[in-house]
């Protein structure tokens, strides 16, 4: 499994719950769509200035595999802003050098978001500049209940030994192949983790920002990093100054 390590000026895989869309409608009295479609400009804008606040691998939680809760014409919104943002923005994002993966389950999507979900991985598959992951219709815990069942198939039909099933052969088996972000940003003031990467926030530093999501920018996600680069990080060892003595 990978585990986020280095020095402090290293690229950083980030991931963002994007909260408080609705809040941030409300309070103009706009529709909580709206605030969804002034989300999806926060999004651009964070993506885009990414790289140079020394992100590598952004992962952002654009649908839950709760979200389907919320009511019919919400949901329908989402999806449409999902297809809209790959179909706007698939060949600028393609040119920049971006890899754009899809996390979550692919059952119950509609053919057109498979369609574009697909074109938008394959377009962008020998990509290495910089990594976008949206995860959509994701949830932490179907991710490893998904991955289990995938390790368990494999198991029954001999492929492999249930023995020989550990973190990493786990970790191979979540749609996020259990890359670890290192820092996880949550917007609005909430502190949950909401099924987000489960697994792989083992290790991860956690910020909360006041901000709701439509205003979000770069400049938020540098105050976020600077915020994570005064953090130790241990990963169960000892300070790295007391390592010696024991
Ligand atoms: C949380 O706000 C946000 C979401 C459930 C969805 C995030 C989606 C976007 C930013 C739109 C772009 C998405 C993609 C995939 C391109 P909320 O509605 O829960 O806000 P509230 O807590 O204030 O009600």
């Amino acid at each position: 499994m990978q585990r986020p390590d280095g020095p402090s000026d290293a690229r950083l895989h980030v991931a963002i719950i994007m909260d408080g869309n609705g809040r941030w409608a409300r309070a103009r009295g706009l529709p909580r769509t709206a605030g969804h479609k002034f989300g999806v400009d926060a999004l651009k804008r964070t993506v885009e200035g990414a790289s140079e606040a020394g992100v590598s691998t952004l992962t952002v939680f654009g649908f839950s595999t709760e979200n389907w809760r919320r009511p019919g014409s919400e949901v329908s919104e989402l999806m449409k802003l999902m297809k809209i943002y790959v179909e706007n923005d698939l060949e600028r994002l393609a040119r920049d050098g971006v890899r754009v993966k899809i996390l979550g389950r692919r059952e119950g999507l509609s053919p057109d978001i498979l369609q574009v979900i697909e074109r938008a991985e394959t377009r962008t598959a020998d990509n290495a500049a910089f990594t976008l992951q949206v995860a959509f219709n994701y949830g932490g815990q179907a991710d490893i209940a998904d991955a289990a069942r995938a390790l368990a198939r494999a198991a029954k039909a001999g492929e492999i030994d249930p023995e020989a099933i550990d973190e990493d052969m786990m970790a191979g088996a979540l749609s996020t192949r259990g890359e670890a972000p290192d820092l996880i940003i949550r917007t609005s003031g909430e502190r949950r983790l909401s099924n987000f990467l489960l697994w792989e926030a083992a290790y991860a530093e956690f910020v909360f920002q006041d901000v709701l999501w439509p205003d979000y920018g770069p400049q938020h996600l540098k105050a976020a990093i600077d915020e994570f680069r005064q953090r130790e990080r241990r990963f169960g060892a000892v300070e790295a100054g007391k390592r010696a003595a024991g």
